[in-house]
């Protein structure tokens, strides 16, 4: 690796603007080299915010530059695997935003195109890179509350055009997105469930519907889990929600932890009553999830979420709609 890492950005939307591209340009580890959007005018407006010096249209011009590391891929859902496995076989490193696929087949193939080529392929999950929910993980580790018993996560909001600025009108397009709010919202509450309680997920039920927009795609969705060591999961996620309960609840035979997006984390324990955990440092989330892609392309240590936790996750989302649509539970082990 050279002496400053040089960093691609494929895709100059929301997300790119809000946590890729502000996150490499603070960290002195990181060159911004190369920026590529179809939307010219889009890839410009963020070249000159952040400092870039190269634009391109077509991000296979990007993938050819020799001065490049590494990549976000920060399009919509339906061309992270072209643009991962090209970047792969260019030899870049690859951060892929969450979803990193719209089939299991294009996930598989992304993960072995990085093994191919010896690159890292790292996913955005970026809730397990907020501080509460790190030292919530750890806390379930260590026994704080004993066995887990039952894990309850709520991830919802208007939508990625009311409560989340997406430029382009992809979100809404089954063809592109892959799939409404589970794909988008709910695979983030299934990584942060196997996160939190170092689970696997074995099986899925869910109901899902069309509530609060006209639009193809499914924007509520509740998922009931069952997890390898016995815990029972419920994942409540979509578009269709004003502010309420951002978070998690785990209760286990010892006790109880909340996680609140917006109070300190707090432990309950018989013996104990509730305590407000604030050991743990401020922040997290996007910052940190890009300090850890750094800090593993500079120490060679694996990325985590990887691409096999990215797989994952996609294939409980896919079969919530399995699960839906056939009216039953679906196994995933
Ligand atoms: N980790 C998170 O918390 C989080 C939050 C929001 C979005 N996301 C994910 O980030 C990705 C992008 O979402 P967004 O909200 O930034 O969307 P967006 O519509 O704001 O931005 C997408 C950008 O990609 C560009 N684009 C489209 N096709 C392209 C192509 N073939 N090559 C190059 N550029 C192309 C568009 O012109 C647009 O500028 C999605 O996968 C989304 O799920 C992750």
């Amino acid at each position: 690796m050279r002496e400053k890492i040089g960093i691609g950005v494929i895709g100059c939307g929301a997300i790119a603007v809000e946590a890729h591209l502000p996150n490499y340009a603070a960290d002195g580890r990181a060159r911004l080299v190369a920026v590529a959007d179809v939307d010219r005018a889009r890839a410009e407006e963020a070249a000159a915010r952040f400092g870039v010096p190269h634009i391109y249209e077509e991000y296979r011009e990007l993938l050819a530059r020799r001065d490049i590391d590494a990549v976000s891929i920060c399009t919509p859902n339906d061309v992270h695997a072209e643009q991962a496995i090209a970047a792969a076989q260019a030899g870049k490193h690859i951060l892929c935003e969450k979803p990193m696929a719209i089939s299991l087949e294009q996930a598989e193939a992304m993960i072995a195109a990085a093994s191919a080529a010896g690159v890292q392929l790292m996913v955005g999950f970026t809730h397990r890179f907020y501080s509460f929910n790190e030292r919530a993980a750890a806390l379930i580790a260590e026994g704080a509350i004993g066995k887990p018993y039952t894990v309850r996560v709520r991830f919802a909001h208007r939508g990625p055009y009311e409560s989340w600025s997406a430029r382009s009108d992809w979100f809404f397009d089954r063809r592109r997105a892959g799939g409404g709010a589970v794909l988008d919202m709910g695979i983030h509450a299934l990584d942060l469930t196997r996160f939190l309680l170092g689970e696997e997920i074995e099986s899925i039920w869910a109901s899902i519907a069309t509530l609060a927009h006209p639009i193809e795609a499914e924007d509520a969705a509740v998922l009931c889990l069952q997890l390898t060591g016995g815990a029972l999961g419920y994942i409540e996620t979509g578009w269709h929600s004003w502010p309420g309960q951002l978070g998690a609840e785990i209760y286990g035979s010892e006790g109880t932890i909340i996680v609140d997006y917006r109070t300190p984390l707090r432990l309950f324990r018989p013996e104990e009553g509730w305590q407000e955990e604030r050991d743990f440092p401020p922040g997290g989330g996007w910052p940190a999830e890009i300090r850890h892609f750094l800090d593993c392309l500079a120490s060679g240590e694996p990325v985590r979420p990887d691409g096999r936790d990215g797989l994952i996750s996609l294939r409980a989302a896919l079969a919530a709609y399995e699960s839906h649509r056939a009216g039953r539970r679906v196994c995933l082990l």
